[in-house]
């Protein structure tokens, strides 16, 4: 089904929307389990509650703009066919990962409310962009708390390792970064030409420039540890589900979708950096820590920018669609 109009467009994003509140409700249900900390798995459990309530609000948009229960469904099901649901297949396997992907995907959550109340507003639809704006500040302030937990993450993650092994763990994290950078450099090199408008196409070309050199900086690191190569593959393996071919295919709408997804992706490698400074300290390899803080302002400095462009890639992708901009 391909939307014609404005009032159909603001009902896919709703649609949207729901399904990013289901998948994370799976997640919310598994995280505080997870967590190793009493206060991050707090964390996870008020925003559980909070989170049943925007799947609700956001249903009861649906509704009273006459969505059908079943298309409701529907677009549900489809949830595991995009990009929102690759985040889950990351199979969180310590408490730091978990709060790194749990910050990129409340990141997500953001770009998505952000999307959608620009969308609802272009729509007349006043109640559906408040109610956009009202969930973004609840996920806004989720994944503030999530940064938060970040020194109490690494702890829970190492606590039950023996000193000796913390060499081992720094390797690991190296590891993770390097893949993450990898996984980057993909996503970047289709950006340009799905991007929608010259400025987001340089934004993401700069940013792979860049990208290119956080690579080479975390191999350096990796080398001068002596990690095992073997390492590097294990890392992409454990990447390897994030299936960007499965993504591309499944966005009609590409240019906001990107952005978002985008966005959501430079605070994984912005939560994999605060993780591996912290191990890097702890190891008492300054040079590593120093390298991961630079490399954190890089990522925050990409994430900035293609937020600021948001509403151009909203115009973008509701020109595509056939439904011109304002
Ligand atoms: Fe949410
Ligand atoms: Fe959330
Ligand atoms: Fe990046």
């Amino acid at each position: 089904m391909t939307p014609s109009n404005l009032q159909d467009q603001l009902t896919k994003y709703l649609t949207d929307a729901h399904s990013i509140e289901e998948q994370a409700l799976v997640q919310l249900r598994m995280a505080p389990r997870l967590a190793g900390d009493a206060q991050i798995a707090g964390h996870f459990s008020q925003h559980l509650t909070e989170t049943k309530e925007q799947e609700r609000l956001v249903r009861q948009r649906l509704q009273d703009r006459g969505a059908s229960p079943s298309r409701i469904k529907d677009m549900a099901g489809m949830a595991t066919g995009v990009g929102f649901a690759l985040f889950a297949k990351l199979n969180p396997d310590t408490p730091g990962k978990l709060v790194n992907h749990a910050f990129s995907y409340e990141h997500m959550e953001l770009a998505a409310y952000d999307l959608l109340a620009r969308v609802a507003d272009r729509a007349g639809d006043a109640e559906t962009a408040r109610v956009a704006r009202e969930i973004e500040a609840q996920e806004s302030a989720m994944a503030d708390r999530l940064a938060g937990s970040f020194d109490l993450a690494v702890q829970a993650s190492l606590r039950d390792l023996s000193p000796s092994d913390i060499d081992e763990q720094l390797g690991k994290y190296l590891a993770d970064a390097h893949a993450l950078e990898a996984q980057a450099v993909q996503l970047l090199e289709k950006g340009p030409k799905l991007a929608g408008t010259p400025e987001l196409a340089s934004a993401y070309q700069d940013h792979l420039a860049v990208t290119h050199e956080h690579q080479r900086l975390v191999d350096g690191r990796l080398k001068a540890k002596h990690s095992r190569p073997s390492r590097f593959k294990d890392a992409a393996l454990r990447l390897g589900a994030l299936n960007w071919g499965t993504f591309f295919a499944a966005q009609p709408d590409t240019p906001a979708k990107l952005a978002a997804f985008a966005y959501a992706f430079e605070h994984l490698e912005v939560g994999a950096y605060e993780l591996l400074a912290r191990v890097a300290n702890r190891a008492g390899d300054t040079e590593t820590e120093a390298l991961a803080q630079r490399i954190l302002a890089d990522e925050h400095a990409a994430a900035d920018r293609i937020r600021s462009l948001f509403d151009q890639a909203l115009d973008a992708s509701l020109e595509a669609q056939g439904v011109g901009a304002r």
